[in-house]
């Protein structure tokens, strides 16, 4: 098993696949000078599935297709038929947000997913038009009802929470979550790009949110991670009606335990979500490179690696030390894959 310069292991891959999107949510804009990758930067189809199985050769076990918005990408229902099939494979999902889902969830399924994460941060028309700009609420909500109907189980529900944008949605999410049986998961708003305006007035930290969720009379049980590599810390209601996770990456940075591997949508290994650059394995790909020399790249940089930035962020902050220093320009999050 690879294993990093801090002991990771290299156990799970995001993959986007498209760096486009049909929203353009606040905290995940690019700057205004983002252009977007040209076709023929993206990966094709068979350069990703021949990636998969090197990755999985590797020791890679769970793999998450992301963007941008995966569903944009024509064929994602091919490339999740080729990938399921890959042997080693022990989980595969994908995040989306949502308003593609109608007509792709049926699809998506035959194809051989079986689980989802789902953007909802609001469930207030106006509010969710200002967060995600081009968006209609009525699109995810018919989308998170389709691929229920579909039968896709666990389905979760991403909610990033800006303090001075929907703070009071906690409770609502929650509810809607116990009521139609998904889980939800309340996501730290971070400092992703170089353009989403972060700054630590606006973030409300994990024990905020359960301080607010307490208050709405929800009675929570922890449940630590469910495995110990994922972001989520999990919680339950007493009586089982609701799944809820929190995504503290700010609050509580889970670099320690971070085994992700980020391939982005024009073929960058990327080892953090917060790097400003990737090694180039489109370059190595589409030189001839046999998959052993392919391997041998991906090996050097996984073992290179030294990444704690959320880590490094809290020590910033705990320190009172300005996080805006002179810094790299990081990757935007539409190319990263979240
Ligand atoms: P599951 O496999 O379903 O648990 O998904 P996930 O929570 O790993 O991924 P998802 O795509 O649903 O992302 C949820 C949130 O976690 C997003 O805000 C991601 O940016 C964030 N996230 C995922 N992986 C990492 C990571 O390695 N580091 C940090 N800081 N945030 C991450
Ligand atoms: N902070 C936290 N989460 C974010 N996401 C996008 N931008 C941010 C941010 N700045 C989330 C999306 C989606 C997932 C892939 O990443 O809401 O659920
Ligand atoms: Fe919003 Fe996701 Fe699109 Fe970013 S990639 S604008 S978070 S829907
Ligand atoms: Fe991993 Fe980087 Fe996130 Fe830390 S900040 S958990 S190293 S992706």
């Amino acid at each position: 098993m690879l294993q990093d310069r801090l002991g990771r292991e290299l156990r799970d891959l995001r993959i986007s696949v498209t760096d486009r999107c049909n929203f353009r949510c606040v905290y995940c804009i690019p700057e205004k000078s983002y252009v977007g990758l040209d076709r023929s930067e993206i990966l094709r189809l068979e350069e990703i599935e021949r990636l998969g199985k090197i990755f999985l050769r590797l020791g890679v076990r769970d793999v998450k297709l992301t963007g941008g918005e995966p569903l944009v990408r024509k064929g994602v229902e091919r490339l999740i038929a080729r990938l399921c099939v890959i042997q080693g494979l022990e989980d595969l999902s994908l995040t989306t947000n949502g308003s593609l889902l109608k007509d792709h969830a049926k699809p998506l399924f035959k194809a051989g997913l079986r689980r989802l994460n789902i953007s909802l941060d609001t469930l207030d028309n106006e509010r969710f038009r200002a967060i995600t700009a081009r968006g209609s609420l009525e699109s995810v909500l018919d989308g998170i009802f389709a691929a229920k109907a579909a039968g896709f189980s666990p389905i979760k529900l991403n909610a990033v929470i800006r303090k001075d944008f929907n703070a009071d949605q906690i409770a609502p999410i929650a509810r809607f979550g116990q009521q139609h049986g998904l889980e939800v998961r309340f996501i730290e708003f971070m400092d992703t790009g170089n353009g989403n305006g972060w700054d630590p007035s606006k973030l409300l930290e994990k024990h905020q949110i359960l301080e607010i969720l307490a208050s709405a009379g929800f009675s929570l049980v922890s449940k630590g991670r469910q495995n110990t590599n994922t972001p989520a810390v999990s919680f339950e209601t007493l009586d089982g009606s609701l799944k809820l996770g929190i995504i503290a990456s700010v609050s509580e940075p889970f670099c320690r335990v971070c085994t992700r591997a980020r391939l982005t949508a024009d073929g960058k290994l990327v080892t953090c979500l917060f790097a400003s650059k990737g090694f180039d394995l489109k370059s190595v790909l589409r030189s001839g490179a046999s998959d052993r020399d392919v391997s041998a790249a991906i090996s050097r940089v996984w073992e290179g690696r030294t990444d704690r930035y959320s880590e490094e962020r809290l020590e910033r902050l705990r320190s009172g030390e300005s996080l805006f220093g002179p810094k790299e320009h990081k990757l935007e999050m539409v190319r990263l894959g979240g």
